[in-house]
């Protein structure tokens, strides 16, 4: 097998993403990672789609230029605005987003065919995860909810106080016979300890980042990209606005400093 000593791009509107980079770097310790946080244009979920591919074509060009073997959009919005525009964009760097994994996730969780799915508003008004997840459970019930207020919650660390918990009871507010609860927000991880005390003991709260992780590897591995050297990998990390900000409250996301 031939070793790629080219790094994996992944970005999002901000610091959402690194919750998958977590994943990603869990699963794929030896690749390098260079994460982008457009940090300056957040957020997306409340933007037109168009407006978000543009944004996501700008974000994927900046990675380009640093070389990199694969691309991760990990970012839900931009990826029901852009994914299939980025592949065609970049016919020879395998594109990958986390809407598709995050339905798998859900799909795989549900018992009782009832899932509530957290997203922003323009991921909800997609209907990308409705379209998925129904295809592979036809009777499936979707609670689909849109929950803009998250992000800038969570992209002020304010994850665990009486904020958060008013926000994320206003936005459960009607959840009660699902089983399965989707983040299908790259910042909304951040939540799970609260989202766990608010939900019912049995409901599982699953988000795309374990699973984005495990197409990634499948997809480095069909391509022959997969680093095979024996050093783990380094992470770089790259913002439209400050850094200092994104260091501080990055870590919250990331589970380690930066
Ligand atoms: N983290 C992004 C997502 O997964 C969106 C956050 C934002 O609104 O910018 O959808």
């Amino acid at each position: 097998m031939t070793t790629s000593p080219l790094a994996i791009g992944v970005f999002d509107s901000g610091m959402g993403g690194l919750t998958v980079l977590r994943a990603l770097r869990k699963k794929l310790p030896r690749e390098s990672f260079i994460y982008l946080g457009d940090t300056a244009r957040l957020p997306y979920g409340t933007k037109s789609p168009a407006t978000v591919q543009q944004y996501a074509v700008q974000m994927a060009r900046i990675l380009v230029e640093r070389r990199i073997k694969a691309l991760v959009i990990a970012c839900n919005t931009a990826t029901t605005a852009a994914l299939p525009h980025l592949q065609a964009m970049l016919p020879d760097t395998p594109v990958l987003g986390v809407v598709s994994p995050g339905a798998q996730a859900a799909v795989a969780a549900t018992k009782n065919q009832r899932i509530a799915v957290l997203a922003t508003e323009t991921t909800i008004a997609a209907n990308a995860y409705q379209q998925l997840i129904t295809t592979q459970i036809p009777t499936v019930t979707i609670h689909a909810r849109a929950c803009s207020l998250l992000v800038a919650l969570a992209e002020e660390g304010m994850v665990d106080n009486a904020i958060a918990r008013a926000a994320l009871e206003h936005y459960l507010a009607g959840i009660q016979d699902e089983d399965t609860v989707l983040l299908g927000c790259t910042h909304f991880p951040v939540f799970r300890p609260m989202l766990r005390s608010l939900l019912p003991a049995g409901v599982n709260v699953v988000d795309s980042a374990d699973s984005t992780a495990v197409v990634l590897q499948a997809l480095l591995a069909r391509e022959n990209l997969l680093e095979t050297g024996k050093s783990l990998g380094a992470a770089h990390y790259l913002v439209t606005d400050s850094v200092s900000r994104f260091q501080k409250v990055g870590e919250i996301f990331l589970g380690e400093a930066l």
